[in-house]
């Protein structure tokens, strides 16, 4: 067995998965939950204990325990074999330390990271962190926050990280490529943080992969410095905090967003821990999807005045299409999370979000705001406001009763306008298609497929008779009994997913929905000798059919010798035992 089979072997896919997506419900040996990979309502994303195997029948994402760890962290096989060896207490064996170069080229950079964040809270520590201290304490940031966000301190000189990553040994083209330095005309390389605090930027599994940097001096003309973008840091991808949110926003359902680290930390202080930020990037769907692992609930507490810009309305769209249940905190006079629980403290603060509106509930009230609703062409107007989210809303359904309920809640009950506006939230051409239904299938190829890959013990035998009948030939599954007959014959282990791996697409899916779709019991050798048996009976059936046509056809011909002899065969192939 190699290395990666071995790991395998250890690991369970459904407890792996869980820790990503802590929904699954189970249903006999198959589990299931909405799909991570993408947006739908019903789930038909399952996991299978048997077969230690996943499909989505959505999105067709699927594959065995590393390939889902390699897509959901959007890392290389090495990287996810390593995580889960190290995450399970598995020991690697040191040849398998090789591996490719990508993932040699990322180890550096985690690495890089890691020094990088003890130099940066070394400093802060320091006796030349007496300033950047104070100025935390000035923003009332406890020992205990900057010691569990890493809080750092830059220095001035422009080289104390360079220097101590070059003697660690690392070489100028990896320096180049760690998002951390700038580079001089004459091609030499500089900190790209300079007195500055550090806020670590870490990966969902906690590990740092970049820096944000905030100014001390009030002179400094960007206030924030990041990290420019790596091959393990990719803005979009990334919120801050999601890998401390996590556990209580699945515990209580529910996420809190916010603009900036600041906010962040002054949250959590609050006791809202579920909280992450967007820190000054659009929000993408890469995003809303690792955080709607979590939870579907989100609490908008972004500045009041960006709430209503068209960066904000562009993410409350992407975040209705992909479903999640938006509500919008509102902090009276305009404040940051930040500011306001230094200003109001922590039980108000908490008390804000508690009260946070449903996304349509709070736009009900800006259109109220704004237009008369006693006069028709006010009522007229709000509607039209309103319009554009709810016709962001993908399901028709779900877009009406979003309109009654506005309807309602401004106290409009009827008349012309709340018909119209009805009408037009109805009206939207549907983009949903229902996903591809699979093909026939037969039970039999159902049992012995089943049987095939449970059967350790028996797969000889099975195999052996397989081989004598020749009725599965013209089965729709011809291929996949091709595929196991010729991997059994070059010795190959035979599981699912090396099955899985080895045949064409149409065959995959046919697979997939014979063997993963069935909840039934253990299925025996003797269960897929039956099968076998059938399909000889059924051979045999059609022989002695086609011989009494051939009969039929010699005697109305006059060929009797012809005839006589078609009849011998017969009777002589209902005298063979059918069990060969
Ligand atoms: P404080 O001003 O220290 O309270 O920080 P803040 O987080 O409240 O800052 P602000 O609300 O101005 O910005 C929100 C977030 O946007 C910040 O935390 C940063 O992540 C980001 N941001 C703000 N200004 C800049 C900038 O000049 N450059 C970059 N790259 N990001 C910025
Ligand atoms: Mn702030």
């Amino acid at each position: 067995m190699d290395i990666a089979q071995q790991i395998k072997s250890q690991l369970d896919i459904v407890r792996v998965i869980s820790d990503y997506v802590p929904r699954l419900r189970r249903f006999g040996n198959r589990y299931s939950c909405l799909c991570p990979f993408h947006n739908e309502k019903t789930p038909s994303f399952s996991v299978y204990a048997d077969h230690q195997f996943y499909k989505c029948f959505g999105c067709d994402a699927r594959g065995d325990v590393f390939n889902f760890v390699m897509s959901i962290e959007n890392i290389t096989f090495w990287e996810a074999l390593k995580k889960l060896a190290e995450q399970n207490g598995l020991p690697l064996p040191k040849q398998s330390q090789v591996s490719d170069e990508k993932t040699r080229a990322r180890g550096a950079l985690r690495e890089m990271h890691e020094i990088a964040v003890e130099h940066f809270r070394g400093n802060l520590a320091g006796p030349n962190g007496a300033r950047a201290r104070d100025y935390l304490t000035g923003r009332g940031v406890a020992p205990p926050s900057i010691e569990s966000f890493q809080l750092g301190l830059a220095d001035s000189s422009g080289r104390a990280l360079l220097r101590l990553l070059e003697q660690r040994g690392f070489r100028q083209e990896q320096l180049a490529e760690s998002g951390l330095f700038g580079r001089r005309d004459d091609g030499t390389l500089y900190d790209r943080f300079r007195n500055r605090l550090m806020f670590p930027i870490y990966d969902e599994s906690g590990k740092p992969i970049a820096f944000g940097g905030r100014a001390l001096d009030p002179g400094e003309n960007a206030k924030y410095v990041n990290s420019s973008e790596t091959e393990i840091y990719k803005k979009s991808n990334v919120l801050y905090n999601l890998n401390r949110a996590k556990q209580t926003a699945a515990k209580i359902d529910r996420i809190v967003m916010v603009e900036g680290y600041m906010d962040v930390i002054g949250a959590t202080q609050a006791g809202v821990a579920e909280v992450v930020a967007i820190c000054g990037t659009a929000l993408t769907v890469e995003q809303i999807r690792a955080m709607k692992r979590h939870s579907q609930n989100l609490h908008l507490n972004l500045d009041a005045d960006s709430a209503g810009n068209k960066a904000a309305e562009r993410s409350v769209k992407l975040l209705l299409d992909e479903n999640v249940r938006v509500r919008v905190v509102e902090l009276e006079g305009g404040l940051d999370p930040d500011e306001y629980c230094k200003e109001h403290g922590a039980e108000t603060y908490r008390e804000r979000i508690a009260k946070a509106k449903p996304y349509f509930y709070w736009l009900a009230d800006r259109a109220r705001g704004k237009f008369d609703l006693r006069d028709p062409q006010g009522r007229n107007d709000i509607f039209q406001f309103l319009l554009p989210a709810i016709q962001a809303l993908r399901d028709k359904i779900e877009r009406v009763s979003v309109a009654n309920d506005l309807a309602s809640y401004l106290g409009i009950e009827s008349g012309l306008v709340l018909e119209h506006f009805r009408k037009m939230a109805a009206d939207k051409s549907e983009r949903a298609s229902a996903p591809p239904k699979v093909n026939s299938k037969r039970p039999a190829d159902r049992i012995l497929l089943l049987s095939l890959l449970a059967a350790e013990e028996g797969r000889d035998e099975l195999i052996q008779a397989l081989r004598g009948v020749s009725g599965w030939n013209q089965s729709p599954a011809a291929g996949i009994y091709r595929t196991i007959v010729s991997m059994h014959d070059s010795g190959s282990a035979i599981a699912f997913h090396s099955l899985h791996e080895r045949l064409e697409p149409g065959d995959q899916n046919l697979l997939a929905s014979l063997v993963l779709d069935s909840e039934g019991g253990a299925t025996t050798v003797e269960d897929g000798m039956a099968c076998i048996e059938a399909m000889r009976r059924e051979e045999r059936e059609s022989a002695a059919r086609d011989l009494k046509g051939k009969i039929k056809v010699a005697e109305r011909e006059g060929k009797l010798e012809e005839a006589f002899e078609l009849m011998r065969q017969l009777a002589q192939m209902s005298e063979t035992p059918v069990r060969g």
